[in-house]
């Protein structure tokens, strides 16, 4: 394996020192029978992220932290992949899925560069993965080399609202009014936040969204922007549940790899 580009050694580095504080909310979500997505928990009932059954489909979850979607996708009827950049975090995952008699075929490394062959998957999920952690000029196109034509990706991360409204030196709480630039937030460092001081994440604004997936060779099936519930209380990383009724905390983008000779 070549070096790692800085982003993925500075994350593995963070999420292997955070990976023991995941294990309790990982245990609890395997135990789930039914999936809730995002930090507001909402049902898959009203998302509809996963397909009903997916008895025969070949899945991927590109960093799959502690794997409860994969659990998840396999308790679906799915064959599932899980890859991620932290060994901490896998080694969680496969410890929750062997207690949940659960098979995953478990990868150490980089979501950008998934070492399994061209069209090896029918349907391709993260949620706050590669999402956010990973650099979507790197990690989008991967997918779409990993999925079939017609192949599903379906990814969950912060919207582009909550970096625009995030105090310049990363305090809390999330501000209702813009606090940095919309443009050029592409790369996010979080290392020297005075609240929760993280790693590198990535964000791009909307039209790079649409323009990076239409150059790539993906179709937009659908965008959800999602609202907390009514009854959500307290925060999320520094977001109020009462800012995240008023404004999209995530985004929520389903794509299809395009068929090679459909046109773009
Ligand atoms: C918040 S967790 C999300 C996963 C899962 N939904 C969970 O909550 O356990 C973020 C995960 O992304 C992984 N990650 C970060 N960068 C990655 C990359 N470049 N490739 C694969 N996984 C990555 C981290 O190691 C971490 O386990």
């Amino acid at each position: 394996m070549g070096e790692l580009p800085e982003h993925v050694a500075v994350n593995r580095a963070y999420w292997d020192a955070m990976a023991h504080e995941w294990v309790e909310g990982g245990a609890r979500a395997w135990t789930q029978a039914e999936p809730t997505w995002g930090v507001w928990g909402v049902p898959e009932g009203e998302l509809h992220l996963l397909p009903g059954d997916m008895t025969g489909m070949r899945a991927i979850e590109l960093g799959c932290g502690t794997g409860y979607v994969s659990g998840w996708m396999a308790r679906r009827g799915a064959s599932v992949t899980g890859i991620d950049n932290s060994a901490e975090q896998l080694r969680t995952a496969r410890r929750l899925s062997e207690q949940h008699g659960v098979a995953l075929e478990l990868i150490h490394g980089n979501a950008e560069a998934v070492p399994c062959a061209d069209n090896s998957f029918d349907f391709a999920i993260s949620e706050y993965g590669a999402a956010i952690w990973a650099d979507p000029y790197e990690w989008i196109p991967e997918a779409h080399r990993l999925l079939r034509p017609g192949g599903i990706l379906v990814f969950l991360g912060n919207h582009a609202l909550v970096s625009v409204c995030s105090p310049l030196d990363g305090s809390y709480p999330i501000a209702r009014r813009l606090e940095r630039p919309y443009f050029g937030s592409h790369r996010l460092d979080w290392r020297d936040a005075v609240d929760d001081p993280g790693g590198i994440e990535f964000t791009l604004t909307f039209s790079e969204w649409i323009k990076l997936f239409r150059a790539t060779g993906f179709e937009i099936l659908d965008l959800t922007e999602i609202q907390a519930p009514a009854d959500a209380v307290g925060s999320r990383s520094g977001i109020s549940a009462d800012w995240a009724r008023d404004f999209p905390s995530e985004h929520v983008w389903t794509l299809r790899r395009r068929d090679r000779s459909s046109p773009g």
